[in-house]
């Protein structure tokens, strides 16, 4: 016998650094808690939204014309109150003045830390990975990576153009404050020289060096180096590139606009599974917990276990890079 549904009213928040597919994650949330008789309330600007109560009630009308949109409707923010005990008295109350039953939050490693100090409060919370550094590590993927990838590879395939047209170095930097995923995958993408990345100890003359001279010993004119913004100052090492080798690098940060933009085709229909499954595992009398991706599945993990798993970026992947780059025998 199916399990009678006992939540009649959710709150939905994005928190942390925004990420294309915010929005399909929320209208997903929304649509599915509409078909099984559930109340929806927006929580504005992340945990800010539940500390000063500033909230927007949701209805099917609400989430049309999102899917594709980048950002997210209901704002985001990084909160400090929520941080203070104080602050998270005040967002049980404002849970307990809306008739709250759950909430869901939609955000990276920090927004579920806050989720767990509420659900030790005794808020029902529901996590959804979103960030563009796919860096929550009980989950293998999280909403926006993608999209974010994407971004970077369509804006350093335009610098390629006029790299190899000048028959210059090209240093790029990309997102990823404490994590290579966008830098690797992007790297890999776009046929880098070199990726340099915060999980992997940079020896400058055997990573970057030696690897635009063997690629000139190749014929090659135009050089591509991708840091992560966590291995390194891509100005820094475009001048130690000038120093050492002569060369004149030319360099970009691409900085926010990896955050911007309607998210692919990956990202919304992960992000319609996601909010389905966060809807639907409350449905079924499970809270407190995270939705992650498990090899392509979306399962269920108890937060503060999820908090404590970590995931290791796939080191094999520069084996793939340096066989792109293999010297003729
Ligand atoms: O969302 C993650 C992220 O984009 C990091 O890659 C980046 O370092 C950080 O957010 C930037 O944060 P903010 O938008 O607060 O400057």
């Amino acid at each position: 016998m199916e399990k009678e549904n006992k939540i009649k009213r959710i709150g939905i928040l994005t928190s942390g650094g925004d990420a294309p597919g915010m929005n399909a994650a929320v209208r997903a949330v929304v649509r599915t808690a509409i078909g099984q008789g559930i109340e929806c309330v927006g929580i504005r600007r992340g945990w800010n939204g539940l500390v000063f109560s500033d909230f927007v009630p949701l209805d099917s009308e609400s989430v049309s014309h999102i899917l594709a949109a980048g950002g997210t409707i209901l704002y985001t923010a990084r909160s400090e109150e929520f941080l203070t005990p104080e602050g998270r008295d005040k967002a049980v109350a404002t849970c307990k003045m809306l008739g709250l039953d759950a909430v869901v939050a939609i955000g990276g490693d920090g927004t579920f830390r806050g989720a767990l100090e509420l659900s030790k409060l005794g808020v029902n919370v529901v996590g959804i990975p979103a960030t563009i550094d796919n860096d929550v590590g009980c989950s293998h993927y999280t909403l926006g990576f993608d999209s974010a990838c994407n971004t970077a590879v369509e804006c350093i395939d335009k610098l390629r153009d006029t790299m190899q047209s000048h028959e210059r170095c090209s240093v790029v930097e990309v997102m990823g404050r404490h994590a290579g995923y966008l830098a690797l995958y992007v790297g890999l993408s776009v046929g880098a020289t070199a990726v340099l990345i915060p999980e992997r100890k940079v020896d400058f003359d055997k990573d970057v060096i030696e690897r635009i001279r063997q690629s000139r010993m190749m014929g090659n004119t135009h050089f591509m180096i991708v840091v992560a913004e966590g291995a390194g100052s891509a100005h820094e090492i475009g001048q130690r590139i000038h120093d050492e080798i002569g060369m004149d690098p030319r360099v970009t940060i691409l900085g926010h606009i990896q955050r911007g933009g309607s998210p692919t085709a990956r990202d919304r229909e992960m992000a319609a599974r996601m909010g389905y499954k966060a809807v639907m595992s409350l449905v079924q009398g499970e809270g407190n917990c995270i939705v992650c991706t498990h090899d392509g599945h979306l399962v269920t993990k108890p937060i503060e276990k999820a908090l404590a798993e970590k995931k290791h970026l796939p080191m094999d992947r520069y084996e793939v890079l340096e066989a792109m780059h293999a010297k003729n025998v």
